[in-house]
């Protein structure tokens, strides 16, 4: 492939391409990249990142990783790709199996999608379909938290939290829904009952109109970067099985390690009735999301009107993104993971800890291999974006949140090189 020079591409990018929640054209500076290995990216003017971000939750074992270059050559020279539709293959079919080794037994079906957004849309429709099925259409609303993240697209941004969440925009066009008060008791905080109580109220007043329960357990991520109770995980799903409503727990941020067991749900030792797991699946290589589910509610749809599940993506299962998928398992159980995402947490403890005194900063908190600077007010990005740059990393404020969710593999140094920019730019402020 020919390429550009280096300023007619950043000006045909700010001219004609759109990026994640910018205007057009975009003021704030882009930052080329030409390649990116391990734990570093490098940027076309030569200056290489130790990257902060996993390339949004995603890139658990680096870049590059030749593992997963080997599985998804190896897998280019069978098939790229080939419908879904009446035909099927290896990597799907072996992938289906993993997961359901992974996640919690009742889990069996396995509905492969596009993006984790996709899977929120089909956990949302399986959950709809499975009361129309029983012959309950009145069971189509949908029970969340506030300062949840699920998604860009409607039915997922109809259950993000409404005030962060887009809802004033888009409010003639959202569905409504129900939201309880966010948790407030956190990761490690001693349980009250009345932090679930207006989860438990809104069951209690609406469960017949409520098809299913949806959160993300234990780390609300885009919405807030918080880590609460597992013991609220464990209420939800007692609360949700007394009022005859659906559990779907949204694992596509947590899943595959980040909290620091396998799933989040684990902290709170329940299984959901459906689970949407996507980022991390692929090792960050290419997009590929899924929604798992209980043969009891897959097995219902044939009561129902259609017979079948109505959902079907084009790319679904695409066999090079369940190729490099199962690779990128392999890779995660091929070393000790939880040890490596243990000693990730004590550092970023350490690291981060001097930051809580700044007078810019609310709260500092860790969790696995996430951690968190809560500022008093939003940052400024055209300012610290480029700041961070300077500084030999790569991270991503957004609002009042700087964080961090390093690849698993990064080392002491270049993590406290990390902690060492954030303590920087944040002391500045
Ligand atoms: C918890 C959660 N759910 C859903 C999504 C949407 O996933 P995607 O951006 O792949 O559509 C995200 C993305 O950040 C997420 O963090």
């Amino acid at each position: 492939m020919s390429s550009l020079p280096l300023a007619e591409l950043i000006d045909l990018d700010r001219q004609h391409v759109w990026h994640p929640y910018a205007a057009m054209p975009n003021p704030l500076p882009v930052f080329p990249v030409r390649s990116a290995k391990g734990v570093c990216i490098e940027l076309e003017d030569g200056r290489t990142l130790v990257d902060g971000m996993s390339s949004w939750w995603t890139c658990i074992h680096g870049y590059n990783h030749p593992r997963l270059n080997r599985a998804a050559h190896e897998q280019i020279e069978q098939m790229a790709h080939v419908m879904f539709g009446g035909l099927t293959h290896q990597p799907a079919v072996m992938l289906a199996q993993r997961l359901i080794e992974l996640t919690p037994e009742p889990l069996q079906h396995v509905f492969f999608c596009d993006s984790g957004s996709v899977s929120v849309e089909v956990a949302m429709k399986m959950a709809v379909q499975y009361w129309c099925s029983l012959g309950k259409p009145e069971k189509h609303r949908f029970l969340t938290i506030r300062n949840g993240y699920h998604g860009d697209t409607f039915a997922a941004m109809s259950v993000c939290d409404p005030i962060n969440g887009m809802h004033h925009l888009f409010r003639d066009v959202l569905m409504g829904q129900y939201f309880a008060d966010a948790p407030q008791i956190p990761f490690e905080g001693v349980w009250r009952e009345e932090d679930i109580a207006s989860f438990s109220a809104l069951l209690e007043n609406h469960g017949e109109e409520i098809a299913a329960a949806i959160f993300e357990p234990v780390v609300q991520g885009a919405g807030g970067m918080r880590f609460y109770s597992p013991e609220y995980v464990r209420r939800a799903k007692e609360l949700c099985q007394a009022h005859d409503v659906l559990l779907i727990l949204d694992e596509i941020a947590t899943g595959f390690g980040r909290s620091g067991k396998l799933f989040a749900c684990e902290h709170a030792g329940i299984h959901p009735d459906i689970l949407c797991i996507g980022k991390a699946l692929t090792g960050g290589f290419m997009s590929l999301a899924a929604t798992l589910t209980t043969r009891e509610i897959s097995q219902t749809f044939a009561k129902g009107e259609a017979g079948v599940f109505m959902h079907g993506p084009t790319f679904m299962g695409n066999p090079l993104a369940c190729a490099v998928s199962l690779e990128n398992i392999a890779l995660l159980h091929s070393y000790d993971w939880q040890s490596a995402i243990g000693s990730i947490e004590a550092q970023l403890k350490q690291g981060l800890e001097p930051c809580r005194i700044l007078p810019a900063v609310k709260d500092v908190r860790v969790l696995g291999a996430i951690g968190v600077v809560e500022l008093h007010h939003p940052v400024d990005m055209k300012v610290v974006q480029p700041q961070f740059v300077d500084q030999g990393v790569w991270l991503r404020p957004f609002g009042r949140l700087v964080y961090t969710m390093p690849p698993y593999i990064i080392g002491p140094e270049q993590l406290s090189l990390i902690t060492g920019a954030i303590y920087k730019v944040v002391s500045a402020l």
